[in-house]
């Protein structure tokens, strides 16, 4: 399917601002990526089999990018390592640049933009072209610079972006690692038809999952109120939970000016819990099974320091905190636990929206920042 890329066809179509417009216009731009790169049930990464050969030759995965990307690129290097098994790190592009990391041939280098401009992420690149790694770049702008220097890219094709803060770019680069993955695994024998399915049929449930995000957004509005006036909010969460936090965070400091941090929960005590007192606002995120008593220990921490606590799960987990009313749960839609990503940060994502906009801010241009970054 060809994205439509028509400036003209950019107006906000009846939605306050674009990020809102963006926001709801994921699921329809990850339904167009599964039927993009599902070929007959089976994923196809394009080029005849190019892609398919670099995947099967590496020993190590180094991913660079810079903002949202690089939080894209975290959930790539998380899957890597769940599925894969194999050494795998994410950088920042601007670190990247100056660091001593070793890259080979035998390295998969992956740059993610989606402007495919930025121009620390493009330097990053030219290096690990320069060092020998086979060069993939997961990008949304197609023929953008980044594009031209990478050996394959693979595009979102999410559509035009036009809010600083970045909604459905996100959501479509994770959409691509899972993918990636899933075909690296399956290439490579780690998987089997089965699980392989199992793991299809999951992302075909994510437009769904995300449409039922949106249909709760006023439970997740009402809450957005009631930190309007915050100065300092925090974000909590383990494994792939608080890797969407970390975007999550990033999503509320852009639009709303409040100061928000996500911390993984074990490290809570080792600092992050001086800073919890009476009425601090705590979101935390508990949608992986096996981590959920761990998590709920550390709500029951915060909560004895006096927190206001949201807590985003499944719905299916939601009976495990159902025992206590001390705070307000959001049940999101049941996917496996390692899909959960999706839905998860499209209710972050709305929660930063109506902040921003009930604080009367322009959501879609925050100040001091661009929405392509072309200088060092
Ligand atoms: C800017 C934008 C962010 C974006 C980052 C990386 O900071 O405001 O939304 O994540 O650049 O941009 P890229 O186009 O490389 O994904």
């Amino acid at each position: 399917q060809v994205v439509d890329w028509d400036a003209g066809n950019t107006g906000k179509q009846g939605y306050a601002y674009y990020m809102e417009k963006e926001i709801n216009e994921q699921p329809e731009a990850l339904k167009r990526i599964l039927t993009n790169y599902l070929v007959d049930g089976s994923i196809d990464l394009g080029y005849e089999g190019a892609v398919d050969k670099m995947l099967t030759s590496f020993n190590r995965v180094c991913i660079v990018a810079c903002g949202t990307a690089l939080h894209a690129g975290m959930m790539g290097t998380h899957l890597f390592r769940k599925w894969l098994g194999i050494p795998v790190e994410t950088e920042m592009a601007s670190e990247f640049i100056y660091s001593d990391t070793v890259l080979d041939k035998d390295t998969l280098f992956i740059a993610v933009s989606q402007s495919g401009e930025t121009i620390d992420t493009m330097e990053a690149l030219k290096k690990a072209k320069k060092e020998g790694a086979a060069c993939l770049a997961v990008l949304n702008v197609r023929g953008s610079s980044i594009s031209r220097i990478a050996d394959y890219t693979l595009y979102t094709d999410a559509g035009p972006e036009i809010a600083v803060a970045s909604t459905k770019a996100y959501t479509t680069q994770l959409m691509i690692f899972y993918l990636l993955v899933l075909r690296c695994a399956s290439l490579r024998g780690r998987m089997t038809e089965a699980d392989l399915e199992h793991a299809l049929e999951n992302l075909r449930r994510v437009p769904d999952a995300i449409t039922q995000v949106i249909a709760i957004k006023d439970d997740i509005h009402r809450q957005a109120k009631e930190v309007i006036m915050a100065s300092d909010l925090f974000m909590i969460g383990r494994g792939m939970d608080y890797l969407v936090l970390l975007e999550g965070a990033l999503k509320l400091k852009e639009i709303s000016y409040i100061h928000s941090e996500a911390y993984a929960a074990g490290e809570l005590k080792h600092g992050p819990i001086a800073l919890i007192t009476d009425g601090t606002p705590v979101i935390a995120a508990a949608t992986q099974t096996k981590l959920i008593s761990k998590e709920l220990s550390n709500v029951k921490e915060i909560k004895a320091r006096g927190a206001n606590v949201v807590l985003l799960t499944k719905e299916e987990l939601k009976a495990d905190f159902a025992q206590s009313d001390e705070y307000h749960v959001i049940g999101l839609p049941n996917l496996d636990d390692e899909y959960m990503s999706f839905p998860e940060i499209v209710a972050l994502q709305l929660y930063s929206y109506y902040v921003s906009a009930d604080k009367g801010l322009d959501v879609d241009k925050p100040r001091n920042l661009a929405k392509v970054v072309t200088v060092e």
